[in-house]
């Protein structure tokens, strides 16, 4: 590893095994020096020929930052300005180091800018698109940038021998490179994917203001393709840089940019409606969300993140609404707080749907408590599609290790009994016989004794799993996950 811009102990950016410059670029004598104490930069050592589609703020970087790590890259815009801004090694974007870096390239004679695509093609034998997807109107994202590069590398392919890997950048919704990108390739080059055609799917995770050190240290590397080689040669252009690297397929590689930054906005909201409540109650907001935030275990963790029921509880619930019933006193909106447990009942709505759409009337629920290892009844969403299922005529039989009725008190027992007046009459005491007698088996919770089923399940049975009991699910009868 190598870094950038210091002062004191000095390295040249160019690695040794740099393949030869594009053209026959007179080598630059003097090599930028840099320094070993800010910016870590990998020296590839595989390093490949590589054209840039779109220089904006992801391509910009993306190109500086591959020829930094001894790539040779060409970058291609539409914008004659920024062609020109490459050429002459000046950011056609500000972002803090990449003119260091762009200047080095250039003086290095592994980083320029070409107007024809033709060209750029045959000089390169990887190409990364990063043009931009802007929002139409009416929130639809709008990939008509990154279908007319793919039509013109598709083109230029036509009169270029040798293998080229095609790699999108650009933020696309799941399926648009199955469905769109692909075809428009294949058309368009006369070649299929998988010969000597490969391609794959590579999300940013860059921020604009520290792009060029969220390159080299970045969150993780994703990389999507239904082709090993493709996905391969694409985690090669990111030896050295030090993050996990995920391998999946094109579909899931577009969603995670778009769960990350649906995630990403929305704690920024979230902090800001908790920010705004305090602001009312004189409570400082920022000291109190290094308090949140301190909590690694259940806050700023995987804890509650797996998709799967609704939640609920003797507190969530509660305190949801009693939080959101404070902001409304206090004249404070709280927009996502106050969705949060309409949210949560139509997930409870889903299940429902999924069971009446399975055509099903005998319906086991094992688990009806919120989670396995206790008798708490109280909010449980299982009881209440449980009681959903009822009021829709279905004919149940329930089952759950930790609850005893007669042993349930207080709060708990009053709970149950107004929510489900006749639960003694549907709750089993064997789950053999509650799966026997089921058309539809609902896992309600992870009781761990739910996972002795599977080699009690027929045919024409119906799993509905709420909790992800199984992974990999060895059974006769039909899996359906809730949300996988
Ligand atoms: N900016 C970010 O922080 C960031 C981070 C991650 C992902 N992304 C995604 O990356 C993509 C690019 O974002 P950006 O911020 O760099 O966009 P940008 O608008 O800064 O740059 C896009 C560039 O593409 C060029 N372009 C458009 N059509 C072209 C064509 N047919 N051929 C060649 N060049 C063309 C434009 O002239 C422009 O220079 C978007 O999909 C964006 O959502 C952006």
């Amino acid at each position: 590893m190598v870094s950038l811009l210091g002062d004191s102990e000095s390295i040249a950016l160019a690695p040794d095994n740099a393949p030869e410059p594009f053209t026959a670029a007179t080598p630059t004598p003097a090599t930028p020096t840099l320094s070993r104490t800010e910016l870590l930069i990998p020296t590839n050592t595989k390093p490949r020929k590589i054209s840039v589609f779109g220089l904006g703020y992801v391509g910009a970087v993306s190109a500086a930052c591959f020829s930094a790590a001894g790539h040779h890259v060409i970058g291609l815009d539409v914008n004659a300005t920024k062609r020109q801004c490459f050429r002459d090694g000046e950011p056609p974007v500000v972002e803090p180091r990449l003119r260091d870096l762009m200047q080095a390239g250039k003086q290095a004679g592994r980083l320029t800018a070409l107007d024809d695509v033709d060209e750029a093609i045959r000089a390169t034998d990887v190409s990364l698109i990063c043009v931009g997807t802007p929002s139409r109107d009416n929130g639809s994202i709008n990939i008509d940038n990154v279908s007319h590069v793919m039509g013109e590398i598709g083109r230029a392919l036509r009169h270029k021998t040798g293998p080229h890997l095609v790699v999108v950048r650009s933020t696309m919704i799941p399926g648009s490179m199955r469905k769109v990108m692909i075809p428009i390739l294949e058309q368009e080059s006369g070649r299929r994917c998988g010969d000597d055609l490969l391609v794959a799917y590579n999300p940013e995770f860059l921020r604009e203001s520290t792009a060029v050190a969220d390159f080299f240290a970045p969150p993780k590397t994703v990389v999507g393709s239904d082709d090993a080689e493709a996905a391969r040669q694409l985690a090669d252009l990111y030896d050295g840089i030090d993050a996990p690297l995920f391998a999946v397929s094109f579909e899931a590689s577009e969603m995670i940019k778009y769960a990350d930054n649906t995630w990403h906005a929305l704690k920024v909201c979230f902090g800001n409606e908790i920010g705004n409540i305090c602001q009312a109650l004189e409570i400082d907001s920022h000291e109190l969300m290094k308090v949140f935030c301190a909590d690694t275990k259940l806050n700023i963790s995987p804890y509650y993140l797996k998709p799967g029921f609704a939640f609920g509880g003797s507190c969530l619930p509660k305190d949801t609404r009693a939080l959101t019933y404070l902001a409304r006193q206090l004249d404070v909106e709280t927009p996502i707080l106050s969705n949060v447990l309409p949210s949560n009942r139509g997930q409870i709505e889903r299940a429902v749907a999924k069971v009446v759409n399975f055509g099903h009337r005998d319906v086991a629920v094992l688990g009806f408590s919120f989670k396995p290892g206790t008798d708490d009844l109280r909010e449980s969403p299982q009881v209440e599609l449980i009681e959903r299922l009822l009021g829709k005529g279905f004919n149940l039989k329930v089952y759950d290790p930790s609850v005893n009725l007669s042993a349930l008190t207080g709060m708990n027992r009053q709970y149950i009994e107004k929510t489900i007046p006749h639960i003694h009459s549907i709750m089993m005491t064997s789950l053999r016989k509650t799966v026997a007698g089921a058309d539809v088996i609902i896992i309600g919770n992870a009781s761990p004794e739910f996972r002795g089923i599977e080699p009690l399940l027929s045919e024409d049975q119906v799993v509905l799993d709420l909790v992800r009991l199984w992974d990999t699910p060895r059974m006769k009868a039909r899996y359906v996950g809730i949300n996988w």
